[in-house]
């Protein structure tokens, strides 16, 4: 039945999007990507970096669970689809199914990501393309970045899991790895309602001297969903 009023979900889902996805997503073409080496961050299963590779650009992903082997990714992976497919049926009125067509569509589109993940993920993981890391903390260099993608991460399961401190100290981490643009996506919680401590958070972040501001998006499946952030590290 599609009456639940969120998306209950008990930890954060190992799922992902793909390559097309995300450049709707952060309102990207493809000359934003070829400033300097771009992160991911964090990337779950998306295929992002593993077609952006195939494309030639110099893409990094890093991860929580990027210290798992294969087989357990793999294993999770699995297990979040299939969570994510029913919870999805019982709050299918909390999205615009337009831009995928369905629900089954928008399923395969996951699926497919998680495919092209996976298949890039064990030789990826030894050459290091695959970066094990856990928020608020970043194991790269001082803007060692050009541009840094945040998507369906902080704020989305920020009211239960995540506290507006968190959320702070990981954009401030995001920011002092990169030398271009910061981008985030969504700023609504899983309760479809827009993050309650945004302000909060965009003080502490805008003390360090970062300069946050809010922006249109063109992509909306979340109702509602319809902003990102950009922060520009201080020079
Ligand atoms: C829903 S996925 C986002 C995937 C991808 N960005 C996308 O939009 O397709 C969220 C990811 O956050 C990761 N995660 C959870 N806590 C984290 C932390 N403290 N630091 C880094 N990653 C974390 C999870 O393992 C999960 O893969």
């Amino acid at each position: 039945m599609n009456t639940a009023s969120r998306m209950d979900l008990n930890e954060v889902a190992f799922i992902g999007r793909t390559y097309s996805e995300y450049m709707d997503i952060f309102g990207l073409d493809e000359h934003a990507l070829l400033n300097g080496p771009v992160l991911d961050c964090p990337a779950g299963a998306s295929s992002f970096t593993a077609e952006a590779r195939r494309k030639g650009l110099d893409v990094t992903a890093c991860d929580i669970l990027y210290d798992l082997p294969a087989d357990k990714l793999v294993a999770k992976g699995r297990q979040d689809l299939a969570i994510i497919e029913q919870k999805l049926e019982e709050t299918a009125h909390l999205f615009n199914w337009g831009y995928y067509g369905d629900r089954q569509r928008h399923m395969g589109t996951r699926a497919g990501a998680f495919e092209l993940f996976m298949a890039d993920y064990p030789a990826g993981k030894t050459s290091g393309r695959y970066v094990c890391a856990a928020l608020p903390g970043l194991p790269f260099k001082d803007k060692h970045f050009a541009l840094v993608l945040s998507s369906h991460f902080l704020f989305l399961y920020g009211v239960r899991f995540f506290s507006p401190g968190f959320h702070a100290g990981s954009l401030k981490e995001m920011a002092r790895v990169c030398s271009g643009e910061v981008r985030v996506y969504p700023l609504l919680g899983l309760n479809a309602k827009p993050y309650p401590h945004m302000q909060q958070v965009l003080d502490m972040v805008r003390r360090d001297g970062i300069r946050a501001e809010i922006r249109a998006s063109r992509f909306e499946f979340f109702k509602g969903a319809d902003k990102l952030l950009i922060l520009n590290p201080a020079k």
